[in-house]
Protein backbone atom coordinates (compact mmCIF):
# COMPACT_ATOMS: atom_id res chain seq x y z
CA UNK A 1 0.00 0.00 0.00
CA UNK A 2 1.58 3.43 -0.72
CA UNK A 3 1.52 5.62 1.64
CA UNK A 4 3.66 8.88 -0.53
CA UNK A 5 4.06 8.47 -4.20
CA UNK A 6 1.76 6.64 -6.73
CA UNK A 7 -1.54 6.29 -5.57
CA UNK A 8 -2.43 2.25 -4.43
CA UNK A 9 -3.81 1.57 -7.88
CA UNK A 10 -5.53 -1.89 -6.33
CA UNK A 11 -7.43 -0.11 -3.95
CA UNK A 12 -11.07 -0.16 -3.57
CA UNK A 13 -10.74 3.38 -2.27
CA UNK A 14 -7.70 5.72 -1.39
CA UNK A 15 -8.23 8.72 1.13
CA UNK A 16 -5.10 10.82 1.13
CA UNK A 17 -4.73 13.57 3.24
CA UNK A 18 -8.63 14.38 3.15
CA UNK A 19 -9.29 17.60 5.24
CA UNK A 20 -13.28 19.00 5.63
CA UNK A 21 -13.40 22.51 6.82
CA UNK A 22 -16.22 24.65 7.72
CA UNK A 23 -16.59 28.32 7.71
CA UNK A 24 -18.32 29.62 11.16
CA UNK A 25 -18.58 33.08 12.61
CA UNK A 26 -15.63 32.41 15.00
CA UNK A 27 -13.94 31.52 11.48
CA UNK A 28 -12.82 28.07 9.82
CA UNK A 29 -12.71 24.97 11.89
CA UNK A 30 -11.62 21.44 10.78
CA UNK A 31 -13.78 19.12 11.12
CA UNK A 32 -11.63 16.14 9.36
CA UNK A 33 -7.30 16.68 9.72
CA UNK A 34 -5.57 14.53 6.93
CA UNK A 35 -7.33 11.76 7.01
CA UNK A 36 -5.71 8.97 5.05
CA UNK A 37 -5.82 5.21 4.43
CA UNK A 38 -6.47 2.74 1.93
CA UNK A 39 -9.21 0.04 1.67
CA UNK A 40 -9.02 -3.18 -0.95
CA UNK A 41 -12.06 -4.92 -2.30
CA UNK A 42 -14.40 -7.01 0.15
CA UNK A 43 -12.85 -5.41 2.95
CA UNK A 44 -14.73 -4.39 6.37
CA UNK A 45 -13.69 -1.49 7.94
CA UNK A 46 -14.96 -0.04 11.61
CA UNK A 47 -14.18 3.04 12.19
CA UNK A 48 -15.02 4.58 16.27
CA UNK A 49 -14.84 7.58 18.56
CA UNK A 50 -16.76 9.06 20.81
CA UNK A 51 -19.48 11.71 19.84
CA UNK A 52 -17.98 14.55 17.74
CA UNK A 53 -14.94 13.14 16.77
CA UNK A 54 -15.93 13.47 12.45
CA UNK A 55 -16.38 10.16 11.54
CA UNK A 56 -20.02 11.01 9.77
CA UNK A 57 -18.35 14.53 8.21
CA UNK A 58 -15.01 12.02 6.66
CA UNK A 59 -17.79 9.76 5.12
CA UNK A 60 -20.16 12.39 4.31
CA UNK A 61 -16.72 13.99 2.71
CA UNK A 62 -15.86 10.77 0.87
CA UNK A 63 -19.35 10.87 -1.07
CA UNK A 64 -19.38 14.26 -1.13
CA UNK A 65 -22.83 14.45 0.75
CA UNK A 66 -21.60 17.81 2.33
CA UNK A 67 -21.62 19.96 -1.13
CA UNK A 68 -25.00 20.87 -0.08
CA UNK A 69 -23.50 22.93 2.76
CA UNK A 70 -22.80 25.50 1.88
CA UNK A 71 -19.78 26.95 4.31
CA UNK A 72 -17.96 23.32 3.53
CA UNK A 73 -14.67 23.17 1.75
CA UNK A 74 -12.39 20.05 0.80
CA UNK A 75 -8.81 19.26 0.61
CA UNK A 76 -7.14 16.40 -0.41
CA UNK A 77 -7.56 13.45 -2.40
CA UNK A 78 -10.17 10.34 -2.60
CA UNK A 79 -9.44 7.54 -4.88
CA UNK A 80 -12.63 5.37 -5.82
CA UNK A 81 -11.25 2.91 -8.16
CA UNK A 82 -8.81 5.18 -9.75
CA UNK A 83 -11.50 8.12 -9.93
CA UNK A 84 -10.89 11.02 -8.09
CA UNK A 85 -13.98 12.22 -6.43
CA UNK A 86 -13.33 15.29 -5.12
CA UNK A 87 -12.48 16.81 -8.27
CA UNK A 88 -15.40 15.67 -10.08
CA UNK A 89 -18.57 17.73 -11.13
CA UNK A 90 -21.72 17.47 -9.48
CA UNK A 91 -23.41 15.86 -12.16
CA UNK A 92 -20.77 13.21 -12.33
CA UNK A 93 -20.69 13.32 -8.72
CA UNK A 94 -24.98 12.20 -9.05
CA UNK A 95 -23.37 9.35 -10.80
CA UNK A 96 -21.41 7.85 -8.66
CA UNK A 97 -23.38 8.69 -5.29
CA UNK A 98 -25.67 5.53 -4.91
CA UNK A 99 -24.61 4.35 -7.63
CA UNK A 100 -20.86 3.01 -7.32
CA UNK A 101 -20.68 4.42 -3.20
CA UNK A 102 -24.16 4.12 -1.33
CA UNK A 103 -24.64 5.06 2.17
CA UNK A 104 -26.88 3.80 5.05
CA UNK A 105 -27.77 6.25 7.95
CA UNK A 106 -28.49 5.49 11.18
CA UNK A 107 -32.26 7.11 11.42
CA UNK A 108 -33.88 5.78 8.32
CA UNK A 109 -36.97 7.54 8.40
CA UNK A 110 -35.68 10.69 7.51
CA UNK A 111 -34.02 9.22 4.51
CA UNK A 112 -37.25 8.25 3.60
CA UNK A 113 -39.54 9.77 1.85
CA UNK A 114 -42.88 9.60 3.24
CA UNK A 115 -45.23 10.16 0.55
CA UNK A 116 -43.85 7.84 -1.56
CA UNK A 117 -44.54 3.27 -1.73
CA UNK A 118 -41.15 1.66 -0.50
CA UNK A 119 -41.13 -0.11 -4.04
CA UNK A 120 -40.99 3.36 -5.68
CA UNK A 121 -38.20 4.25 -3.62
CA UNK A 122 -35.99 1.68 -4.26
CA UNK A 123 -37.05 1.54 -7.74
CA UNK A 124 -36.44 5.43 -8.38
CA UNK A 125 -32.86 4.49 -7.51
CA UNK A 126 -32.65 1.75 -10.50
CA UNK A 127 -34.25 3.97 -12.94
CA UNK A 128 -32.01 6.98 -12.22
CA UNK A 129 -28.64 5.06 -12.79
CA UNK A 130 -30.19 1.70 -14.54
CA UNK A 131 -32.32 2.80 -17.16
CA UNK A 132 -34.68 -0.06 -15.84
CA UNK A 133 -38.47 0.28 -17.46
CA UNK A 134 -41.04 0.54 -14.51
CA UNK A 135 -41.52 -2.63 -14.48
CA UNK A 136 -38.28 -4.07 -14.78
CA UNK A 137 -37.37 -1.58 -11.77
CA UNK A 138 -40.15 -3.03 -9.66
CA UNK A 139 -39.53 -6.88 -10.30
CA UNK A 140 -35.92 -5.89 -9.54
CA UNK A 141 -37.32 -3.93 -6.10
CA UNK A 142 -38.83 -6.97 -5.10
CA UNK A 143 -35.40 -9.44 -5.44
CA UNK A 144 -33.66 -6.74 -3.24
CA UNK A 145 -36.88 -6.27 -0.57
CA UNK A 146 -36.87 -10.26 -0.26
CA UNK A 147 -33.18 -10.05 -0.19
CA UNK A 148 -32.72 -8.15 2.64
CA UNK A 149 -35.09 -10.38 4.79
CA UNK A 150 -38.25 -8.51 5.15
CA UNK A 151 -41.21 -10.62 5.88
CA UNK A 152 -43.92 -10.72 3.35
CA UNK A 153 -42.04 -8.75 0.43
CA UNK A 154 -45.09 -8.39 -2.29
CA UNK A 155 -46.80 -6.81 0.64
CA UNK A 156 -44.60 -4.78 2.22
CA UNK A 157 -43.15 -3.09 -1.29
CA UNK A 158 -46.46 -1.68 -1.59
CA UNK A 159 -46.31 -0.20 1.54
CA UNK A 160 -45.38 3.77 2.89
CA UNK A 161 -42.52 4.10 5.43
CA UNK A 162 -44.84 4.74 8.02
CA UNK A 163 -46.18 1.34 7.81
CA UNK A 164 -42.96 -0.45 8.78
CA UNK A 165 -41.29 -0.63 12.00
CA UNK A 166 -37.84 0.59 12.53
CA UNK A 167 -36.09 -2.45 11.61
CA UNK A 168 -37.58 -2.75 7.92
CA UNK A 169 -37.21 0.89 7.50
CA UNK A 170 -33.76 0.47 7.63
CA UNK A 171 -33.79 -2.87 6.01
CA UNK A 172 -35.61 -0.50 3.10
CA UNK A 173 -32.61 1.50 3.45
CA UNK A 174 -30.48 -1.02 2.85
CA UNK A 175 -32.20 -2.44 -0.14
CA UNK A 176 -31.91 0.73 -1.72
CA UNK A 177 -28.62 1.37 -1.32
CA UNK A 178 -27.80 -1.91 -2.66
CA UNK A 179 -30.15 -1.04 -5.64
CA UNK A 180 -26.93 -0.83 -7.88
CA UNK A 181 -24.65 -2.97 -6.86
CA UNK A 182 -22.27 -0.56 -5.01
CA UNK A 183 -18.77 -1.41 -5.13
CA UNK A 184 -18.75 0.38 -1.94
CA UNK A 185 -20.85 1.24 1.03
CA UNK A 186 -20.90 3.37 3.60
CA UNK A 187 -23.16 2.56 7.02
CA UNK A 188 -23.02 5.60 9.46
CA UNK A 189 -24.13 4.03 12.73
CA UNK A 190 -26.95 1.77 10.41
CA UNK A 191 -28.78 0.07 13.79
CA UNK A 192 -27.72 2.36 16.71
CA UNK A 193 -31.70 3.12 16.35
CA UNK A 194 -32.51 -0.24 16.46
CA UNK A 195 -33.47 -2.89 19.86
CA UNK A 196 -30.87 -5.66 20.02
CA UNK A 197 -32.11 -8.48 18.31
CA UNK A 198 -32.92 -6.50 15.08
CA UNK A 199 -29.51 -5.35 15.58
CA UNK A 200 -27.66 -8.48 15.15
CA UNK A 201 -30.20 -9.61 12.17
CA UNK A 202 -29.38 -6.41 10.13
CA UNK A 203 -25.57 -6.82 10.86
CA UNK A 204 -25.25 -10.07 9.97
CA UNK A 205 -27.40 -8.63 6.52
CA UNK A 206 -24.81 -6.45 5.98
CA UNK A 207 -21.65 -8.99 6.33
CA UNK A 208 -23.49 -11.53 4.14
CA UNK A 209 -23.78 -9.16 1.14
CA UNK A 210 -20.35 -8.07 1.68
CA UNK A 211 -18.88 -11.77 1.55
CA UNK A 212 -22.15 -12.06 -1.83
CA UNK A 213 -21.75 -9.19 -3.62
CA UNK A 214 -17.85 -8.29 -2.80
CA UNK A 215 -18.62 -4.85 -1.52
CA UNK A 216 -15.95 -2.94 0.86
CA UNK A 217 -17.92 -1.96 3.53
CA UNK A 218 -17.08 1.46 5.60
CA UNK A 219 -18.58 0.92 9.07
CA UNK A 220 -18.95 3.60 11.68
CA UNK A 221 -20.05 3.00 14.98
CA UNK A 222 -19.15 4.26 18.45
CA UNK A 223 -19.57 0.68 19.84
CA UNK A 224 -16.42 -1.70 20.06
CA UNK A 225 -18.33 -5.12 20.38
CA UNK A 226 -20.36 -4.29 16.76
CA UNK A 227 -16.81 -3.83 15.46
CA UNK A 228 -15.18 -7.06 16.81
CA UNK A 229 -18.11 -8.94 15.79
CA UNK A 230 -17.92 -7.79 11.78
CA UNK A 231 -14.60 -5.80 11.66
CA UNK A 232 -11.17 -6.72 10.08
CA UNK A 233 -9.11 -3.91 10.90
CA UNK A 234 -10.45 -0.49 12.79
CA UNK A 235 -9.44 3.19 12.52
CA UNK A 236 -9.83 5.16 15.58
CA UNK A 237 -10.42 8.65 15.32
CA UNK A 238 -10.45 11.70 17.24
CA UNK A 239 -11.24 15.54 16.88
CA UNK A 240 -11.02 14.67 12.78
CA UNK A 241 -7.76 12.82 12.89
CA UNK A 242 -6.96 8.65 13.15
CA UNK A 243 -5.27 8.69 16.21
CA UNK A 244 -4.80 4.64 15.79
CA UNK A 245 -5.21 2.12 13.35
CA UNK A 246 -4.80 -1.82 13.27
CA UNK A 247 -6.45 -5.25 13.13
CA UNK A 248 -9.72 -5.76 15.10
CA UNK A 249 -7.28 -8.70 17.31
CA UNK A 250 -4.94 -6.01 18.01
CA UNK A 251 -7.81 -3.23 18.67
CA UNK A 252 -8.25 -5.85 22.09
CA UNK A 253 -5.45 -7.36 22.67
CA UNK A 254 -3.29 -4.59 22.29
CA UNK A 255 -4.32 -0.79 22.03
CA UNK A 256 -0.87 1.18 22.13
CA UNK A 257 -3.00 4.98 22.11
CA UNK A 258 -4.26 6.37 25.74
CA UNK A 259 -7.15 7.11 23.78
CA UNK A 260 -7.86 3.77 22.47
CA UNK A 261 -7.05 2.20 25.91
CA UNK A 262 -9.50 4.25 27.27
CA UNK A 263 -12.29 3.46 24.84
CA UNK A 264 -11.60 -0.21 25.71
CA UNK A 265 -12.04 0.19 29.35
CA UNK A 266 -15.00 1.98 29.52
CA UNK A 267 -16.85 -1.33 27.64
CA UNK A 268 -18.81 -2.74 30.16
CA UNK A 269 -17.54 -6.51 30.57
CA UNK A 270 -20.02 -9.27 30.87
CA UNK A 271 -17.76 -11.62 32.21
CA UNK A 272 -18.84 -10.85 35.74
CA UNK A 273 -15.73 -8.94 37.58
CA UNK A 274 -18.34 -6.28 39.37
CA UNK A 275 -15.48 -5.55 40.99
CA UNK A 276 -13.65 -3.59 38.34
CA UNK A 277 -14.42 -0.32 38.24
CA UNK A 278 -16.18 0.86 34.76
CA UNK A 279 -13.12 3.34 33.31
CA UNK A 280 -14.19 6.89 32.35
CA UNK A 281 -12.08 9.10 29.63
CA UNK A 282 -11.97 12.28 31.79
CA UNK A 283 -13.05 15.34 30.29
CA UNK A 284 -14.95 15.42 26.91
CA UNK A 285 -14.10 16.06 23.05
CA UNK A 286 -13.14 20.10 22.98
CA UNK A 287 -15.20 21.98 20.40
CA UNK A 288 -13.38 22.38 16.86
CA UNK A 289 -12.65 26.10 17.93
CA UNK A 290 -10.82 24.81 20.75
CA UNK A 291 -8.87 22.38 19.14
CA UNK A 292 -5.15 21.70 20.89
CA UNK A 293 -1.88 22.75 18.71
CA UNK A 294 0.10 19.23 19.46
CA UNK A 295 -1.35 16.01 20.02
CA UNK A 296 -5.23 16.45 19.88
CA UNK A 297 -5.86 14.12 22.81
CA UNK A 298 -3.43 16.50 24.99
CA UNK A 299 -6.29 17.74 27.42
CA UNK A 300 -7.43 14.13 28.49
CA UNK A 301 -4.69 11.93 28.16
CA UNK A 302 -2.68 10.92 31.53
CA UNK A 303 0.49 10.98 29.85
CA UNK A 304 1.11 14.26 28.48
CA UNK A 305 3.61 16.48 29.18
CA UNK A 306 4.83 19.85 27.14
CA UNK A 307 5.94 18.01 24.12
CA UNK A 308 2.55 16.86 23.97
CA UNK A 309 0.76 20.53 24.29
CA UNK A 310 2.86 21.62 21.51
CA UNK A 311 4.26 19.42 18.99
CA UNK A 312 1.83 17.15 16.83
CA UNK A 313 3.28 13.57 16.84
CA UNK A 314 3.12 11.83 13.40
CA UNK A 315 0.88 8.19 12.65
CA UNK A 316 3.88 6.42 12.90
CA UNK A 317 3.96 2.35 12.53
CA UNK A 318 4.70 0.45 15.47
CA UNK A 319 4.13 -2.84 13.78
CA UNK A 320 3.47 -4.21 10.61
CA UNK A 321 -0.36 -2.84 9.92
CA UNK A 322 -0.55 -1.33 13.60
CA UNK A 323 -0.17 2.66 13.19
CA UNK A 324 -0.87 5.47 15.97
CA UNK A 325 -0.16 8.71 16.93
CA UNK A 326 1.84 9.04 20.40
CA UNK A 327 5.02 10.35 21.26
CA UNK A 328 5.01 8.18 24.31
CA UNK A 329 3.42 4.98 22.76
CA UNK A 330 6.81 2.83 23.55
CA UNK A 331 7.10 3.90 26.91
CA UNK A 332 3.90 3.83 28.01
CA UNK A 333 3.77 -0.12 26.97
CA UNK A 334 7.12 -0.95 28.27
CA UNK A 335 5.83 0.81 32.04
CA UNK A 336 8.46 3.07 31.74
CA UNK A 337 6.10 6.16 31.78
CA UNK A 338 3.52 6.38 34.31
CA UNK A 339 0.22 8.07 34.29
CA UNK A 340 0.43 11.62 35.75
CA UNK A 341 -3.09 13.04 36.01
CA UNK A 342 -6.66 10.75 35.49
CA UNK A 343 -4.35 7.29 36.22
CA UNK A 344 -6.23 4.94 38.43
N1 LIG B 1 -22.51 21.26 8.78
C1 LIG B 1 -21.66 21.50 9.79
N2 LIG B 1 -21.22 22.75 10.07
C2 LIG B 1 -20.35 22.99 11.08
N3 LIG B 1 -19.85 22.03 11.89
C3 LIG B 1 -20.25 20.77 11.68
C4 LIG B 1 -21.18 20.43 10.62
N4 LIG B 1 -21.40 19.09 10.66
C5 LIG B 1 -20.63 18.62 11.70
N5 LIG B 1 -19.95 19.62 12.28
C6 LIG B 1 -19.02 19.47 13.40
O1 LIG B 1 -18.00 18.56 13.03
C7 LIG B 1 -17.59 17.78 14.16
C8 LIG B 1 -17.64 16.31 13.81
O2 LIG B 1 -19.00 15.91 13.73
P1 LIG B 1 -19.48 14.47 13.27
O3 LIG B 1 -20.94 14.56 13.07
O4 LIG B 1 -18.65 14.02 12.14
O5 LIG B 1 -19.15 13.60 14.56
P2 LIG B 1 -19.39 12.04 14.75
O6 LIG B 1 -18.06 11.45 15.08
O7 LIG B 1 -20.12 11.50 13.59
O8 LIG B 1 -20.30 12.01 16.07
P3 LIG B 1 -21.58 11.07 16.45
O9 LIG B 1 -20.99 9.82 17.05
O10 LIG B 1 -22.31 11.88 17.45
O11 LIG B 1 -22.37 10.82 15.21
C9 LIG B 1 -18.50 18.18 15.32
O12 LIG B 1 -17.80 19.10 16.14
C10 LIG B 1 -19.66 18.85 14.63
O13 LIG B 1 -20.22 19.83 15.46
MG1 LIG C 1 -22.03 10.69 13.32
Amino acid sequence: MSRSGQKDRTALLDVRGLTTRFATERGPVTAVDGISFAMEPGEIIGIVGESGCGKSVMSQSIIRLLDYTDHVSYEGEVWLSGEELLRLSPSRMRKVRGNRVSMVFQDPLTSLDPLYPIGDQIAESLRQHRRLSRKEAQARALELLRMTGIPSPEQRIKEYPHQLSGGMQQRVMIAIALACEPQLLIADEPTTALDVTIQAQILELIVELNRRLGMGVLFITHDLGVVSEICTSVKVMYLGQIVEEMTTARLFANPLHPYTQGLIRSIPRLDGDRRRKLHVIEGTVPSLADRPEGCKFVTRCPYADAKCRSEEPPLETAEEGHRLKCWYYREIRSGAREATQYGE
